[in-house]
């Protein structure tokens, strides 16, 4: 697109970020993009745009020759998918924010946008107004990142301060979230971890160049988080978060999953709170740096939108450097180790022969709970891990790296005086 260009939008979706958008463009006239036509599902739902700027039929966007970008912001990723090819297809360039079609389809939106030489940019899927990836793009070095850690879902983050801070009911919480518009159209993609985990696979692009599917890698949310969880985190002044993690293993291996975590004072995501979202990225030398803001809502989320319309002024778009020199690049890797606290309901619910050691165990009539080491390709392969009467939370610092770092951790254990036992005796011993 040249700089000379007029930016006509055809845009798709009219909800909490399509109508976010189109207020915010007309408060943006230096930016001279026009919305010239919109097109919605519902034809009878009453609108604060005219009426001859509406339609049902995407064939009038997306064959107007006029129209040079296509924003999309529907709730729907299948009928997105649809739309976001064909208007590549026609060299449009097209904005989304549809990380569960952009995720699903990643290596294939690549090659529609090298073939028909459009940008596709969606940097208000991630993280709503936070830019990760454009940093990610642009700043982080393949070689210098050692891990991305980051709360990448504000409905659930609202959920959880709500039920921590203010010891609130989990359905009460959940309405409120819906009803301030962080929450997805359907909630259970934000609470059983979908949303975050179709997040953390872009992330992976473009932290380490990997693409994946989102059904590869092992997800869990907040709806099993049982209040005893609570009262352990508040027992150890932790907070609960929602937490999407890429770790690099080694030179070429990254760990990667979206799991409850224990988040301790010293970290950057202790206070992140409601519908904010934190990104903590971890460098070899910068050390740890900090990207928040707020991962929802009308306005921050349309605020996304129009620093990716803004960006096309200059023919932006994501190169995938660290996609394309990935012949000697990052593979995710299954072999490490988790240290985790999971609490069930009864013994029968767990193996606790999974666990390589355990720290801590603590059995109660009401919720017990274990806090132990776990390979992560066993946890993988475990069916009582998703059972809904066991939750999991991982530590702080919990993830180990190899057998040696294993090892070492044993070794610091015992020097502060944790007596653990071997997992299958200790099952015995408090079974008997
Ligand atoms: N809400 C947030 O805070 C947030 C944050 C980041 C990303 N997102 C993403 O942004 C997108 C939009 O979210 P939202 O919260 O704005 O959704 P929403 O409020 O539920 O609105 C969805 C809109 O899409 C329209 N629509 C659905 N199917 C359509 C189709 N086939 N053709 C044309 N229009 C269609 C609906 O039309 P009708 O009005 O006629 O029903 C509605 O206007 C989603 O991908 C979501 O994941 C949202």
């Amino acid at each position: 697109m040249s700089k000379t260009n007029k930016l006509t939008i055809g845009l798709f979706g009219f909800g909490v970020v399509g109508e976010g958008i189109y207020q915010v463009l007309q408060q943006t006239p230096s930016l001279n993009a026009t919305i010239k036509k919109v097109c919605i599902k519902d034809p009878l739902k009453k609108r604060s745009i005219p009426d001859e700027l509406l339609t049902t039929d995407p064939m009038l966007i997306l064959n107007d020759p006029e129209i040079n970008i296509v924003v999309e912001l529907i709730n729907h990723a299948s009928d997105a998918y649809a739309i976001v090819t064909t208007a590549l297809r026609k060299k449009k360039a097209v904005l989304s924010a549809n990380k569960a079609m952009i995720a699903e389809h990643l290596g294939e939106l690549l090659q529609l946008q090298k073939l028909y030489d459009v940008p596709l940019l969606y940097e208000a899927a991630v993280c709503g107004s936070i830019p990760i990836i454009r940093n990610l793009e642009e700043y982080y070095d393949n070689d210098l990142l050692q891990g991305v850690c980051g709360i990448v879902n504000g409905s659930t983050n609202y959920i959880l301060t709500k039920l921590i801070d203010e010891k609130m009911e989990y359905k009460t919480a959940l309405l409120q979230a819906q009803a301030n518009g962080f929450a997805e159209t359907d909630p259970t993609l934000d609470v059983k971890g979908f949303d975050a985990v179709n997040k953390l696979t872009i992330l992976l692009l473009h932290s380490y160049g990997i693409i994946t599917s989102p059904l590869k890698l092992l997800h869990a949310g907040i709806d099993r988080i049982h209040a005893h969880d609570a009262l352990f985190a508040a027992s150890k002044n932790w907070q609960i978060k929602l937490t999407a993690q890429a770790k690099k293993l080694s030179e070429s291996k990254v760990a990667a999953f979206v799991l409850p975590q224990f988040v301790t004072q010293e970290s950057q995501l202790f206070g992140v709170r409601n519908e904010y979202n934190g990104v903590v990225l971890q460098s070899s030398f910068a050390d740890k740096q900090f990207l928040y803001g707020k991962g929802a809502g009308r306005y921050p989320t349309a605020s996304a939108v129009l620093s990716d319309i803004s960006a096309l002024r200059f023919d932006y778009r994501y190169e995938y450097r660290k996609y394309h020199r990935a012949v000697t690049g990052s593979v995710l890797c299954n072999d490490y180790f988790l240290c985790l606290y999971v609490s069930f309901d009864a013994i029968s619910d767990i193996a606790l022969q999974d666990f390589e050691l355990i720290e801590e165990f603590r059995t109660h009539p009401e919720r017990s709970y274990v806090v132990g080491i776990i390979s992560y390709a066993k946890l993988l392969r475990s069916t009582w891990v998703a059972l809904p009467t066991v939750s999991i939370i991982v530590c702080p610092d919990g993830v180990i790296e190899n057998m040696e770092a294993l090892s070492l951790k044993k070794k610091s254990l015992e020097l502060a005086g944790v007596k653990f036992k071997e997992p299958v005796k200790e099952a015995i011993d408090l079974i008997e």
